[in-house]
Order: structure tokens, then C-alpha cells, then sequence
């Protein structure tokens, strides 16, 4: 059975779909960065399937590293306040760093993300995002590698999870509310 009982689930992407977005983004990223080496900062936890798929792709040196961010605020305080609970091991000062994110939603998230690794002075610092919902967005931040972008709706599977569930699932669902 794939969905809990109160969740009815909605294929949005399959399998196919996802390895060729995969495979775009990761050519795009090849061929902008020549053979420079590259930092992938992977945003735990949602990213972790689509990271290990795309830097299969990805013919560069790549160094890979993870960071979890959790932001505060109640529903609706739109703080954007994001601490890292997990941060890099990896030095980024000088390096070609693209952050890995899963969605983006209101952007408030990245958008603290990107500013917390400015100020460790990379050499450049890139955004790879696996789905863009753009009528969402809170603040201006723009993914520059998106896989898809989508209107709205929350999705699972492919890493994405609702309460922590559906990460398993291999194709992007969107839940249906009753
Ligand atoms: P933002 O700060 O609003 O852009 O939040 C983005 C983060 O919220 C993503 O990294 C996801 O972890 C989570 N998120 C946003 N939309 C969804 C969704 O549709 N399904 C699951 N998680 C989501
Ligand atoms: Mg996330």
C-alpha cells in the first residue's frame, strides 16, 4: 500500500522523467564548470536521493558535504529564521560551491543558506533545486539548475517526505487533501 489511509497520492513525475531532469542538470553543471572541481552541499535531509543520482552524472571532481538547516517560526510568523542543526566539515573559502536543495518553496530557507555560505567566501555559489513551485515564493531567489517547475502542491517520494514519510517512494507524488 503506498499512501496512508487519509493521504491519496497523485503521480506527478516517474521514474523516467526524474532520471532525464537528473541528467540535464547534471550536463548543464559539467559544461559550466568545465573541469573545475566542485563542492556539492547537499540539504539534508529531502535532497539525499537526488544528490546521490545527479553527482553519478557529474563529471567534474566533486567533493560532497551535507548541512541541515531547520527555520523556526509558527504558521504564520514567516520569520525566515534558519540555524544550521548540521554544518559543513568541508572549507568552502575559494571553492565552486553549488547548494543541492530538493524545493523550493517560499525561498526562505535557501535564501538564509545562500547568506550563511557567502560569508565563507566561495569562489561561486550556485543553486540546483529538483523542483521550483514558483507561485509560492516569499522572497526573490531564483534556482540556477531547476529539474521542474511546478504551480503548487505538496509532493512526497524521490527523498521528499510528508511527516516523514513516503522519502522511499521512486517517483514524485503529489498528496491530494480530502
Ligand atoms: P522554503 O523555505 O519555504 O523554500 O522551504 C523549502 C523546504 O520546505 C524544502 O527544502 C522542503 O524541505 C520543504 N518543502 C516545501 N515544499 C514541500 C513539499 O511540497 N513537500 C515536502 N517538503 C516541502
Ligand atoms: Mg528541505
Amino acid at each position: 500500500m503506498l499512501a496512508d489511509m487519509a493521504d491519496t497520492l497523485k503521480k506527478l513525475f516517474d521514474k523516467d522523467e526524474i532520471r532525464s531532469a537528473v541528467k540535464r542538470l547534471a550536463e548543464a553543471i559539467t559544461r559550466d564548470f568545465d573541469d573545475e572541481e566542485l563542492v556539492l552541499v547537499s540539504v539534508l535531509k529531502g535532497s539525499f536521493m537526488f544528490i546521490s543520482d545527479l553527482m553519478r552524472e557529474i563529471r567534474n571532481p566533486v567533493v560532497v558535504d551535507f548541512i541541515r538547516a531547520s527555520s523556526y517560526g509558527s504558521g504564520t510568523a514567516t520569520s525566515g529564521q534558519v540555524t544550521l542543526t548540521k554544518d559543513l566539515e568541508t572549507d568552502i573559502a575559494g571553492k565552486n560551491v553549488i547548494i543541492i536543495e530538493d524545493i523550493i518553496d517560499s525561498g526562505l530557507t535557501l535564501t538564509a543558506i545562500r547568506e550563511l555560505l557567502l560569508a565563507r567566501n566561495p569562489r561561486s555559489l550556485k543553486i540546483c533545486a529538483l523542483v521550483d513551485k514558483r507561485a509560492r515564493r516569499k522572497v526573490e531567489i531564483e534556482g540556477d539548475y531547476v529539474g521542474f517547475s511546478i504551480e503548487d502542491g505538496f509532493i512526497v517520494g524521490y527523498g521528499v517526505d510528508y511527516a516523514e514519510r513516503y522519502r522511499n517512494l521512486p517517483a514524485i507524488y503529489v498528496v491530494e487533501q480530502e
